[in-house]
């Protein structure tokens, strides 16, 4: 990890505007979050080359292993729906139901081998918006940097 892999910013208000928008997009997602086991609701936000925002949240099942984080639930959607369009830059954003402030979250690791399996297809990076354990916003160059060594087809 190389420290011009990302960069931090000490308030949300400093960071890009679109960053900015897409942290309040994955805020407004965290609402439709089904999280009745741990009541822990996450929202994810995509943005598209084409300027567009995809949203997420963690959907569980009473088969616990059968749920899927907010992060690939917005990943494989676009993929889905979008396959030709680019992905810019995803941002997570958690809070506990009982809560109304949000908590700072990164993608867990499953997360972000998916992530970087989008970015090698499409080529070009996408920008990883999370939030440190001391608040502080860290926008990273792209998604490979937060998965060193990492899996990837050239292993197959
Ligand atoms: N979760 C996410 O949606 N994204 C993450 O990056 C971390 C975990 C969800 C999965 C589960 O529904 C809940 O948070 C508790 O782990």
């Amino acid at each position: 990890m190389h420290e011009e892999d990302f960069r931090v910013y000490k308030s949300k208000d400093l960071l890009d505007p679109s960053h900015k928008n897409l942290i309040t997009q994955a805020m407004e997602a965290s609402a439709s979050s089904y999280s009745p086991y741990s009541n822990y609701q996450v929202g994810a936000a995509l943005m598209l080359g084409n300027g567009q925002v995809i949203t997420g949240s963690n959907q569980e099942n009473a088969s616990y292993p059968a749920g899927l984080c907010a992060e690939r639930v917005a990943l494989f959607h676009t993929a889905s729906v979008l396959p030709d369009e680019k992905i810019m830059a995803l941002a997570t954003v958690a809070k506990r139901r009982a809560d109304t402030h949000f908590r700072p979250v990164s993608p867990c690791g499953i997360c972000r081998q998916v992530i970087v399996e989008y970015e090698l297809k499409q080529n070009s990076p996408i920008q990883v918006i999370l939030q440190s354990p001391n608040g502080d916003w860290i926008v990273t160059d792209n998604a490979k940097m937060l998965l060193p060594f990492c899996f990837d087809k050239e292993s197959l």
